[in-house]
């Protein structure tokens, strides 16, 4: 055979066996179109050392003295490095009853309607996969965390969007209060193939804390239309002066179909620790428990055991200052004013958070040239951070990342700065935000 042939067969052979390849291993239908993520894209971006990273919410603070502590006594613990009881470790499970009794005025059985699991990305894949099926609708609000769309559509489910809008009062600054849900629109978002609802408060990206009324709203359509609640309050502690965060599951009719979720990592500014929980009724708790038996199985013990010593410091001392669960949103609601003063400075209009450890503001006043980012696709968020990552060295995170694709307009001007940083809290410090956003 001459060599030109040889090396056209030899092409059309690894091409073919390249195609079967491709097509035998092609992704699962349940990922199809999910394979962007805001996190892995920023994070990627404000790797370099020299950006002030304002993205990612995770604290750069120290986590309490007591937590850390903890966890090394424990690490030297020969059998508290083995595997535990797979739904929750025991001492973790009674301390969490016993902390979340105060709230419920009801016992909370610990080995029944508690789940631990591997962060509140855990415990919304449990919750999601355990009780929503294919065809399902499932009620997001917008803008959301940005992982309820895909854990929905990997379900099989169709997420219903309904969009928070802003009702801002005249000469008042602009509040995260001042964004709403539209009863009617919500109502009409119901029907009977509603499964549930997936509820944040306090709220990220924009610190909204549902108000007892919004709640009841909520709650008076859950029971309308049977559907269950996904609560994700991991910031329940994080309110600010004048706000009070109430539980959706302790209204009536509402603790058999709701399931409330924690954060470790939110509670005792531990992100990396990645331990979540689950609250509810058996019923429901025990499909969330099918999930975890099959997937992680049991989460890690050391950490587990050094949660549950440190909760037990905080709830013996729940009216203390002292208290972890009041020292830490009185320490960040003064970074919340810093940073909205920051903002208004450079000629921004934040909307103040009432809780949670996020801000946002509309970036498109500064009037940046983008010129630069004009051939791209993306929203005009995407573009702005990108631009600011390269330029001014600080990144955040753009708004529209928290938005289904028919809603991005509607927010692509906002970007999201997180402020439980030690950035924000010396004067001179903060002046290097100011300047990375002014200069
Ligand atoms: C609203 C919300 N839910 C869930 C999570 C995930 O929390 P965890 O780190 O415990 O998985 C986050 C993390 O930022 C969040 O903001």
């Amino acid at each position: 055979m001459p060599r030109s042939t040889a090396k056209l067969v030899f092409f059309y052979l690894s091409f073919w066996a390249f195609l079967k390849m491709s097509l035998k291993f092609k992704n699962a239908k349940r990922i199809e179109g999910l394979d962007s993520n805001v996190w892995i894209e920023f994070t990627k971006l404000a790797a370099d050392p020299s950006v002030v990273n304002l993205g990612q919410g995770l604290p750069d603070i120290s986590p309490p003295v007591y937590v850390k502590e903890e966890l090394s006594r424990i690490a030297a613990i020969d059998n508290l490095n083995q595997y535990t009881r797979g739904f929750g470790h025991p001492s973790l499970v009674k301390a969490l009853s016993c902390l979340y009794e105060k709230f419920y005025q009801n016992q909370i059985n610990p080995y029944e309607e508690i789940l631990v699991t591997v962060g509140a990305y855990g415990s919304l894949f449990n919750a999601i996969q355990g009780l929503i099926d294919e065809g399902d609708e499932v009620i997001v609000i917008v803008p959301f965390y940005d992982c309820y769309e895909p854990m929905v559509r990997m379900a099989g489910a169709t997420p219903v969007f309904v969009p928070l809008r802003c009702k801002p009062v005249d000469g008042k600054k602009c509040s995260s209060s001042d964004w709403t849900l539209d009863p009617q629109e919500l109502a009409s978002k119901f029907n009977s193939k509603t499964k549930a609802i997936i509820l944040n408060t306090p709220h990220n990206p924009l610190g909204k804390v549902y108000t007892k009324e919004e709640l009841q709203v909520i709650a008076d359509l859950c029971i309308k239309y049977d559907t269950l609640c996904i609560s994700d309050e991991v910031y329940e502690w994080l309110v600010y002066t004048g706000n009070k965060h109430f539980k959706i599951a302790t209204f009536p009719g509402m603790w058999e179909r709701t399931i409330t979720i924690g954060s470790a990592g939110k509670t005792f500014s531990v992100t990396g620790w990645k331990l979540g929980w689950s609250i509810g009724p058996k019923h429901l708790i025990k499909h969330l428990q099918t999930v975890q038996q099959n997937t992680v199985y049991t989460c890690a013990t050391p950490l587990q055991e050094a949660l549950a010593q440190a909760l037990w410091i905080d709830i013996k001392r729940m009216d203390d200052p002292e208290c972890y669960f009041n020292s830490l949103p009185k320490e960040l609601e003064v970074k919340r004013d810093r940073m909205v003063h920051l903002l208004e400075s450079v000629g921004l209009k934040p909307i103040v958070p009432d809780g949670g450890y996020f801000i946002i503001a509309d970036v498109s006043l500064l009037d940046v040239d983008l010129f630069d980012m004009k051939d791209s696709n993306e929203p005009y968020d995407y573009k702005f951070v990108k631009w600011m990552i390269k330029n001014k060295k600080l990144s955040a995170i753009p708004v529209s990342a928290f938005c289904n694709a028919e809603t991005k307009l509607q927010f692509e001007k906002f970007v999201r700065f997180c402020f439980i940083k030690e950035l924000v809290d010396k004067d001179f410090k903060a002046d290097i935000i100011n300047v990375k956003i002014w200069s």
